[in-house]
């Protein structure tokens, strides 16, 4: 069997136009430029603490993030063949709702651009196969702050006629009400109609007091927020979905979960097990819609997970949840870099090559098809 095909799903970047804009900010997210040193990305609303000196805020932030031929050198240096790029968190969430069309269409044609730029010094024909060549496709991002939900609609039907756009990255936040909102539906119809895969990336996390307050997330850097904080939110995000029928209502709608669905895989049974006791339900006899679809059905038809959980119990749950054939590869590069700046060989990376490889020991196929068979095939890379 040739060297398999490896395609990272889950991979960001802030285009130069972005970074500048952050820059130019001075409230979250914004990104701030001490006298000496890197400068500091600040998007939490943990990272902004008053208490902390404003050069020690958040976290350095170098090249890797707005300068893809840095990106191409990490996907050398671990072996990726194609990335598939998206904004990283949080997105254009935070725009006025006047500025939110125009910056959604100048960092898509950003990222458009991008991937036609990298991808054309492979030759005109693209004779050459995937693994051969390193290519570049794109997740675009919406403008949810517009002041009408057509302004994003018409972008998602924009976004289509742009080659390298697979799919569209979104927050957990929707029109600023959550994903159970039905002021979402036009834009679900239109994911739907154009079958552009949605990316469900977390950002905002838990309050602090989940963790113990301020104080105790402090103590522990990121640790808390991103361990823990990131996958919650994700996993509370797509279950509001389900239980407001998002997906009884829109059964083609396609979405990959960010970090192997936060606790998705490993809770769904729980959650099953809720709405099957829930007396509000009007199935169960109470006068609230309840979710008509099992989880189980969704996980199998609706839903995609990324194998970003750096071990073979999260990987597990996610297979057993949704099966090899909807699980691929990603490393959130450039996020999780090596503390050592010398080390060329990210572990954050290697940990999920490793938990792949030990949990599909010997089966060649599969290791393949989640490293990047599946990612070629749902989002038609080839
Ligand atoms: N931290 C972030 O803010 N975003 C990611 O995607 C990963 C880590
Ligand atoms: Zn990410």
């Amino acid at each position: 069997m040739p060297r398999p095909l490896v395609v990272d799903v889950h991979t960001h970047v802030y285009p130069p136009s972005y970074m500048a804009m952050l820059r130019a900010r001075k409230t979250v997210p914004y990104i701030h430029d001490p006298v000496s040193g890197d400068p500091r990305l600040i998007i939490l609303s943990s990272d902004d603490d008053p208490s902390i000196p404003i050069d020690e805020r958040g976290r350095p932030v170098d090249t890797s993030y707005s300068d893809i031929n840095v990106k191409l050198t990490f996907m050398q240096q671990h072996g990726i063949d194609s990335s598939v790029i998206s904004l990283a968190n949080p997105w254009l969430d935070f725009l006025d709702p006047s500025e939110a069309q125009q910056w959604a269409e100048r960092i898509n044609n950003d990222l458009e651009e991008t991937c036609a730029q990298n991808n054309k010094s492979t030759g005109p024909d693209n004779a050459l196969p995937l693994q051969e060549r390193s290519t570049l496709f794109a997740f675009a991002t919406l403008p949810l702050s517009a002041p009408s939900a057509d302004i994003i609609v018409n972008e998602i039907k924009r976004l289509k006629t742009l080659p390298h756009i697979r799919g569209v990255i979104m927050g957990t936040s929707g029109l600023g009400n959550g994903l159970d909102d039905e002021k979402l539906g036009p834009v679900w119809a239109a994911l739907e109609e154009t079958q552009f895969l949605l990316f469900l990336h977390p950002h905002y996390g838990l309050p602090d007091e989940a963790f113990g307050g301020a104080e105790v997330t402090k103590r522990y850097g990121h640790v808390l927020p991103l361990a823990l904080g990131f996958p919650l939110e994700t996993t509370i995000a797509v279950t509001r979905m389900l239980l407001s029928r998002v997906f009884d209502s829109f059964p083609r709608l396609q979405i990959l979960l960010a970090h192997s669905g936060g606790t998705l895989p490993f809770l769904a049974g729980r959650i099953e097990s809720c709405i099957v006791h829930e007396r509000k339900f009007v199935q169960n006899g109470g006068d609230v819609p309840g979710p008509q679809r099992s989880i189980w059905d969704v996980l199998k038809t609706n839903i995609f997970l990324d194998a970003v959980v750096y071990g073979t119990p999260g990987l597990k749950a996610a297979v057993a949840a949704g099966g090899t054939d909807r699980l691929m590869f990603g490393t959130d590069h450039p996020f999780f870099p090596p503390l050592d700046e010398s080390e060329k060989e990210w572990i954050s990376v290697t940990t999920n090559y490793k938990a792949i490889d030990a949990n599909f020991e010997g089966e060649k196929e599969t290791v393949a098809a989640v490293l990047g068979g599946n990612a070629a095939r749902i989002l038609k890379l080839e």
